[in-house]
């Protein structure tokens, strides 16, 4: 098939052939950073970058660290708010969220139905509880994005199952991390788990790249087939942060118009890390044990 000087560029950019590809001796000869860049607005890293995620990375770590320990029953989200927000300003980092699209404060803390973006303030986490606590911090330019999911007390056997049904999911995300498979690989691996585990997986929101933004292209379903989406090469750096359900995967947003929870009122957890393809696997740049 002959492509037209008028036609839409091969090469996926949306431009036309004439205002791009064309002249290129041979466009497929275009290194992968213009090619993904061009095809799917992908900023591909380089080894300064991924060094300045990966400390990012450590710092938010530290704040997640710093969170664990304050966790207890008769704590307000707010609390946790407090402590993520001095510790990432003393440290001469910034906290992403806030002002991120308007979010009024600088760590998302979700509790038990809440599946993600919870605000923090009065509510009191109580023995039993599960909470999600969401940190990304900006160093030096660079963004690191990753939360855990914490047990306030003693658990339940509900909170325990969703808890460590999310972990996994993160954790077989990781391990489809390599270049030549797709990003509908990750998303298979996770849905595969949680729903052969009676669990469910969230639609609405997905993992990202990340690094020089708090939201870049690619999104990152955390469903979805085998084989399916864009192809992984070295260099992309993305979140994958399943929210899984234990009810079934609907959801519906609060008045705040942040706040996402299960719409049947189910528990819901969430794992997340900020990974990096490798030229062989993955490297997490806010690595924990899965
Ligand atoms: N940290 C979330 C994520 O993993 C995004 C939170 S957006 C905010 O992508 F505005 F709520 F902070
Ligand atoms: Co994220
Ligand atoms: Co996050």
């Amino acid at each position: 098939m002959k492509v037209g000087r008028n036609d839409l560029c091969p090469c996926g950019s949306g431009r036309k052939y004439k205002k791009c590809c064309l002249g290129n001796a041979d466009s497929s000869a275009m290194d992968i950073k213009t090619s993904y860049s061009k095809k799917y607005k992908i900023r591909l890293k380089e080894k300064k970058d991924v060094d300045g995620i990966r400390t990012a990375g450590r710092l938010v770590l530290e704040t997640l660290d710093l969170v664990e320990a304050a966790i207890k029953p008769g704590i307000i989200t707010d609390e946790i708010n407090t402590r993520v927000h001095e510790f990432t300003l003393k440290k001469g980092a910034r906290p992403a969220p806030l002002d991120y699209r308007g979010f009024p404060k600088s760590v998302c803390v979700s509790a038990n139905e809440i599946i993600c973006h919870g605000i923090p303030g009065e509510r009191v986490l109580e023995d039993g509880d599960i909470v999600n606590v969401d940190v990304t911090s900006i160093l030096d330019g660079y963004f690191a994005d990753a939360n855990k999911t914490f047990f306030v007390g003693e658990p339940g056997a509900d909170a325990k199952k969703i808890v460590s049904v999310a972990r996994k999911c993160l954790k077989l995300g990781c391990q489809k991390v390599r270049p030549g498979n797709t990003i509908g690989d990750i998303g298979w691996a996770i849905q595969k788990h949680a729903e052969g585990q009676g669990c469910s997986v969230v639609r609405e929101f997905v993992g990202h790249g990340v690094g020089f933004e708090f939201h870049e292209p690619p999104q990152v379903p955390h469903f979805g087939q085998k084989g399916q989406g864009i192809v992984l090469v070295p260099g992309m750096v993305f979140t994958i942060e399943p929210m899984i359900n234990l009810g079934d995967h609907h959801l519906k947003i609060l008045d705040d118009n942040w706040t996402a929870v299960t719409r049947d009122g189910s528990l819901s957890a969430q794992f997340e890390q900020t990974v990096f393809v490798t030229e062989n696997g993955f490297e997490s740049l806010t690595p924990f044990d899965l």
